[in-house]
């Protein structure tokens, strides 16, 4: 998909398809004002006789009509005019791109929200067109031996702005849109691809294949022995029941000064989390593929990351492995001592993530990180507590997850902020080693992040439950490849702020 800023403030572009914004009350949008002027008014008298109502959520479709430049015209809701902002933007997006494929265009314009509204500048509006079309036409790369891949129709969408400053605008935003939409697609596909193909040596190769394709990143992908010189003893006792080896995955991206403090993004990497010994139910356990979302969607971050060159350092970690039952899995009571030095009580093998996050957090030290933060389907109670709306946000640092907490808000990809802390260590307890690896039912989502708080002691560190929202399951089962967006609006906004 080609992504094009172009100055045509009188609506007078000749395109496959111009898309301009109705509101639901207080009337026509400015596009749709200035080409109701070439259409003697077509537009008002739709709005005016209901039929077309402007609601979120409407659309017509309007071929070829008399006196407009573009081929086809698409009417798109835009909901109520007061209060307008991002969200409703967004959504009227997702519309415009369902209906623009039905359509036979090749190319179109967005004239979508031209009047200025408060948090809606031109470089936000474009960014969000690249941003929801990549996201909305992306295609499982799926193993049907029937479909017939069809070449998408729609090449080519243009944002139309007033001028040639803000053309500038909104050409930056539809660079950094664009990046998004490459590392979310990237953080999908390894996710959607079944367990068998993107096993802890595949995810391997994908990475070195990355640092391949960006010379601004390095990669290196340590194996078993390399893991067991490391001491990862945690880590090493949820892959002992599997016959797939395991990886950690170690990238270093370095967009600033060598002597500026790089921040560390971790990704749980479970390729299958059968749940070992505390074997899970059968119902839903295909969908335990998806368990190295936080892995896939950390590599798509730095693919943004480089692709966008953003002046930062950034370190990816991402421990991978799977958690299988065998003779020689590990076992309910087995103690296991971590690379920090911890005695971990394994009282349930299905609580694994925490077990190879708390190894990867350890070993970031060595890098001297500004900030820490380890991305992970961590928890069935996140799920409980937050659906799939917001990822679950615990930290130890205020500032951090205020930071964390505005970039979701801004990109849409929200998340809600946990508590974390000494309450909830206190059922980690174990009469037998330093912690528990399980606390109980209650409060499941902070349990598992407070186990991960014993081993981020002294570090500014913040953890992302995403069980909720990496993956939607039933009808629309397929990742989602959140919480890319977030992430990167996270690094982004600390570019500007240093
Ligand atoms: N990968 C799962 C968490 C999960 C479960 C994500 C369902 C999405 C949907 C994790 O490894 C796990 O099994 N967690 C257990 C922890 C429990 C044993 C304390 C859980 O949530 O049930
Ligand atoms: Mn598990
Ligand atoms: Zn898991």
């Amino acid at each position: 998909m080609e992504f094009k800023a172009i100055v045509d403030a009188k609506v007078g572009h000749e395109a496959g398809c111009a898309v301009v914004g109705v509101y639901e009350d207080g009337g026509l949008g400015v596009a749709a004002r200035r080409i109701d002027g070439q259409l003697d008014g077509l537009i008002a008298k739709l709005h005016g006789g209901g039929d077309f109502s402007g609601k979120l959520g409407d659309v017509l479709l309007l071929p070829a009509p008399a006196g407009a430049a573009a081929a086809r015209l698409l009417l798109i809701g835009l909901g109520s005019r007061s209060g307008f902002g991002r969200k409703q933007y967004r959504k009227a997006l997702q519309f415009t791109v369902q209906s623009l494929v039905k359509t036979g265009a090749s190319d179109a314009v967005i004239y979508l929200a031209l009047e200025p509204v408060a948090d809606l500048d031109v470089h936000y509006r474009a960014r969000a067109v690249a941003e929801v079309f990549c996201v909305q036409l992306y295609k499982i790369p799926d193993l049907k031996t029937s479909a017939k891949p069809k070449a998408p129709r729609l090449t080519s969408v243009s944002v139309a702005v007033a001028d040639v400053r803000a053309a500038k605008a909104a050409a930056e935003g539809l660079r950094i849109g664009a990046a998004v939409g490459s590392g979310t697609t990237l953080s999908r596909d390894l996710a959607n691809l079944p367990p068998n193909i993107c096993t802890p040596t595949y995810l391997g190769t994908r990475a070195l294949a990355l640092a391949k394709k960006f010379p601004s990143i390095k990669t290196k992908v340590l194996d078993e022995s390399a893991i067991k010189a490391l001491k990862m003893g945690a880590f090493l006792a949820v892959t002992q029941g599997s016959d797939q080896p395991p990886r950690l995955i170690v990238c270093e991206y370095q967009g600033g000064k060598k002597s500026a403090a790089p921040v560390c993004l971790i990704g749980k990497g479970i390729t299958f989390d059968s749940g070992g010994i505390s074997l899970k139910d059968p119902p839903t356990m295909d969908e335990m593929k998806f368990d190295m979302s936080g892995g896939a969607t950390v590599l798509g971050t730095l693919r943004t990351v480089a692709e966008l060159k953003l002046p930062i350092n950034l370190v990816v970690i991402v421990p991978t492995c799977e958690n299988m039952p065998s003779g020689g899995a590990v076992k309910p009571a087995d103690i296991v001592t971590s690379m920090s030095g911890q005695t971990v009580e394994i009282l349930n093998t299905d609580a694994e993530g925490r077990l190879i996050l708390c190894d990867a957090i350890t070993y970031s030290r060595r890098f001297k990180p500004a900030a820490v933060i380890d991305v992970a389907t961590l928890t069935g109670a996140c799920i409980v507590a937050l659906g799939n709306h917001y990822s679950g946000l615990m930290s130890n640092n205020e500032a951090l997850a205020n930071e964390l907490n505005a970039a979701g808000l801004r990109a849409d990809d929200r998340a809600w902020r946990l508590p974390v802390g000494e309450e909830y260590v206190e059922q980690l307890k174990s009469n037998f080693a330093d912690i528990a690896n399980v606390g109980g039912r209650e409060g499941g989502a902070s349990t598992a992040a407070s186990f991960l708080s014993k081993f981020a002691k002294d570090l500014a560190w913040a953890h992302l439950d995403v069980a909720g929202t990496a993956w939607l399951g039933g009808a629309q089962k397929g990742s989602t490849g959140r919480p890319v967006p977030l992430l990167v609006d996270f690094l982004l906004n600390r570019t500007r702020a240093t």
